[in-house]
C-alpha cells in the first residue's frame, strides 16, 4: 500500500468513526425526544374508556360505596358525557311513536359494575324498583324525565309494607348533572316517567345478581296516614313526605326490549 493509500484509508476510517459518533448522538437525541414526547403527551382516552377505567378503580365488589372523591371522579366524567360518546345521535327520531316499550342496551357488564343505556319513548314508565346494596349513577343524555325516588326508613319493617321517605320528585331536562343513589340513601327505590323521548346512561355497582341476593324488586305506593293510636314513630324530619311501599310482582311495564350496543368498544384491562 502506498503512503497516499494509507492516508486515504485512515481518513476514511476517521470519517466512518465520525459518522458513527454522530449517528449515535442523533439516536440518543431521538430517544430523548421520543421519551420527552411521551411525557408531554400521555395517551388520550376516549370518554367511555375513561369511564370504564374509573369504574374499575371505584367499584371493588359487594359492599363498595364510592367515597366522596370517587363519587366526584365519576360525576365529573358522566356530567360531560353526550350521546355522541356512544355513537348515538341527539335526535331520537328512531323511536317508534306507536311503541311505548323501554329499550336498553348493555355497554359493559362484570360482577363489580354494569354500564347500560335506557331509551324511553314519550310517556314510557320504568316502575318503582330498588337496587339492593348498589350505587347507581344516572346521567340523562337526551330528553326530559320525571324521577320519583324513595329511601326506606330504618329499621325496615318486616311487614309487606315498608315505610319510605320521598327523596326526589322532579322533572329533569338534559343536559343536566348526574343523579346518584346509594345503597341506603339518595333514593335507592326509584321510578322514571318519560316526559319526552329520553336516553339515560346508568352506571350500577355492583351489578344485579339474583344468586347473590341482588335481584330487582318492584313496589307500589300506599298513602301514609298517621293515626293517633299508631305505635310506630317516624323520624322527626319536618316537611318530609312519607309513603308505604308494598312489594309487588314484576309489573308488565317493567319488560324491556334489548338492542345490541354498536358504539365505541371498551378496551378491557385487568382489574
Ligand atoms: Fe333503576
Amino acid at each position: 500500500m502506498t503512503s497516499d493509500q494509507v492516508k486515504h484509508s485512515n481518513r476514511k476510517r476517521r470519517i466512518t468513526k465520525a459518522d458513527d459518533t454522530s449517528k449515535r448522538r442523533r439516536r440518543k437525541r431521538c430517544c430523548r425526544e421520543t421519551s420527552m414526547k411521551m411525557i408531554r403527551s400521555p395517551p388520550v382516552m376516549f370518554p367511555l374508556q375513561r369511564l370504564y377505567m374509573s369504574c374499575l378503580d371505584v367499584f371493588k365488589g359487594v359492599g363498595t360505596v364510592p367515597s366522596p372523591s370517587d363519587d366526584q371522579k365519576l360525576r365529573r366524567i358522566l356530567d360531560g358525557m353526550m350521546p355522541e360518546d356512544f355513537g348515538l345521535p341527539r335526535n331520537l327520531q328512531f323511536f317508534d311513536p306507536e311503541n311505548s316499550v323501554v329499550i336498553y342496551t348493555s355497554i359493559y357488564q362484570c360482577h363489580n359494575f354494569s354500564l347500560y343505556i335506557l331509551f324511553l319513548p314519550e310517556n314510557a314508565v320504568i316502575p318503582l324498583h330498588n337496587h339492593p346494596g348498589m350505587t347507581v349513577f344516572s346521567k340523562l343524555l337526551v330528553g326530559k324525565v320525571h324521577i320519583k325516588a324513595y329511601d326506606l326508613i330504618n329499621p325496615p319493617s318486616l311487614s309487606q309494607q315498608k315505610l319510605a321517605c320521598l327523596k326526589v320528585d322532579n322533572v329533569f331536562t338534559a343536559p343536566c348533572n348526574t343523579c346518584v343513589l346509594y345503597p341506603t340513601s339518595g333514593g335507592n327505590i326509584h321510578a322514571f316517567t318519560a316526559v319526552t323521548p329520553c336516553m339515560i346512561l346508568d352506571v350500577v355497582g355492583p351489578s344485579y345478581s339474583k344468586k347473590d341476593g341482588r335481584d330487582c324488586s318492584y313496589y307500589k305506593e300506599i298513602p301514609y296516614i298517621v293515626s293517633p293510636c299508631e305505635e310506630m314513630t317516624i323520624p322527626e324530619e319536618d316537611g318530609k313526605c312519607y309513603q308505604w311501599l308494598e312489594e309487588i310482582e314484576k309489573p308488565k311495564e317493567s319488560e324491556m326490549d334489548r338492542i345490541e350496543y354498536l358504539g365505541p368498544q371498551i378496551i378491557e384491562v385487568a382489574a
